[in-house]
């Protein structure tokens, strides 16, 4: 198993592009399952979450062809079974996202039922209940989610009773092929659930809505063919940026979106840091300052997001004063606090809040990551700490960010990925 080798102290400055986003890059990806038309899919980060998505296609029977410019092409015509097999689900939770386009086309779909995760237990009742809602026959058994439904699913008026990214992105797929209109309220805002909606429509969907908490869908008798392109990594973008102002540095990143991190740099901004933006790229100088504590609450967008709470909690370790973050999305996002600890930061865990004191330095020390974000935010500690820190369980981060190593070399880190 490899480990990244992180040798702290170096201010990032530098420039680099942000990849396609992940979070929509995935469920845009299960979307091609609605149609038997060719999809080209471009601007899809290289991850092995995306590997994943494409290896359950394929086990599907479905046979994605990726081109000489990494775009991959799918028509699902091909397909064979309807069944996300546990071997896969185990790996990624957004193989989930299969069942709303399976269960709408075919009328069958059985996808192994995800189990907690690191970060929580993250059950998948409301995707379950809505399909429900719109017709479908669904029991659990065997650790299966097994569903069908006779002829189409039908149009049905859809309350959220939680903001869900994949449980409304599950339903909106559904809804698209389903008959009649399909209204789903306290639906999730998130831009990548725009994204995927921007791209069904591509496809000849009828959608409203979206970017807001009411999202309609007219249901239509088939989507068609089109070539998409996935729009930037937000988290990625705001992850690059954190690191920078931890270390005092000077970065642009570019090929992103400032429109959609609107909470995230105005955190930054209030850390101290002086931030430029254009269209489509963001310009971030600490002007070699230590950066101030910041306080957060994580929400769902527009508000703060959870995938960014574990690396402002390693920007807070460092800065000046103390900082309060709340998290109010997943009930068990704060492994990161105790490997921090042991690199000297000083965190305090009170219920579903930690509150940081900021600390002149963190020392270097072997840790280890638990999922996605936490390895992120240890990666952005190993950068100001004194000495060396080594990040074990690097598989995490290979989910979610794109060739990180390299794209941190390019802005001066020294960090290298050692296999063990
Ligand atoms: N929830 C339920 N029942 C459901 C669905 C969700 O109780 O049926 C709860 C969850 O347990 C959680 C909350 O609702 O407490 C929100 O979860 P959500 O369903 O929105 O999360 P998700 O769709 O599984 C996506 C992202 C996550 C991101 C969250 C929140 C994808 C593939 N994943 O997960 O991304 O943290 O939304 O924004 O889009 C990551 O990229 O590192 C990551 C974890």
């Amino acid at each position: 198993m490899d480990k990244l080798l992180i040798k702290g102290g170096v201010s990032l400055q530098g420039e680099i592009r942000i990849a396609g986003a992940k979070n929509s890059a995935l469920p845009i990806l299960a979307s091609t399952l609605l149609t038997h038309e060719t999809v080209q899919v471009c601007n899809l980060p290289h991850l092995f979450d995306i590997t994943t998505m494409i290896e359950l296609l394929g086990c599907m029977g479905v046979e994605p062809v990726i081109d000489e410019k990494l775009n991959v092409e799918v028509n699902s015509s091909t397909i064979k079974h309807f069944s996300a097999p546990y071997e896969l689900v185990k790996t990624m939770r957004a193989s989930i996202l299969v069942l709303g386009p399976l269960l709408a086309r075919y009328g069958e779909a059985e996808v192994a039922l995800p189990g907690g995760c690191a970060i929580g237990s993250r059950p998948v009742n409301l995707h379950i209940s809505a399909l429900q809602e719109m017709g479908a026959d669904i029991v659990v058994e065997d650790g299966y989610i097994k569903a069908s439904v006779d002829g189409r699913l039908k149009g049905a008026h859809i309350f959220m009773d939680i903001v869900t990214v994949t449980g409304t992105e599950n339903v909106m797929m559904a809804a698209t092929l389903a008959d009649g209109v399909t209204i789903i309220e306290n639906a999730a805002r998130e831009p990548e659930v725009v994204d995927l909606a921007n791209c069904l429509v591509k496809m000849g969907a009828i959608i409203s809505g979206q970017g807001s908490d009411t999202l309609t869908i007219t249901g239509v008798q088939e989507l068609f063919g089109c070539s998409y392109s996935v729009m930037p990594d937000r988290i990625e973008t705001g992850t690059y940026l954190i690191a920078a102002a931890a270390t005092r540095g000077h970065i642009k990143v570019k090929d992103t979106r400032p429109d959609i991190l609107e909470a995230v740099l105005s955190k930054l901004e209030q850390a101290g840091a002086d931030i430029k933006v254009g269209d489509n790229w963001i310009e971030l100088n600490m002007h070699g300052k230590r950066p101030k504590s910041v306080s957060l609450r994580t929400a769902p967008y527009p508000a703060f997001p959870t995938d960014m709470q574990a690396q402002f909690t390693a920007l807070n370790a460092v800065a000046d004063g103390t900082g309060s973050i709340t998290e109010t999305v997943f009930e068990n996002r704060f492994m990161h606090v105790h490997e921090m600890n042991r690199m000297g930061a000083d965190i305090a865990v009170e219920g579903n809040t930690v509150i940081v004191k900021g600390v002149d330095t963190l020392k270097g020390a072997p840790v280890m990551a638990t999922d996605l974000r936490a390895s992120a935010s240890l990666i952005i500690a190993g950068l100001v700490s004194e000495n060396e820190t080594i990040v074990d369980r690097i598989y995490h981060i290979d989910r979610g960010y794109e060739c990180i190593e390299e794209k941190l070399q390019l802005l001066g880190a020294t960090i290298r990925r050692v296999p063990s």
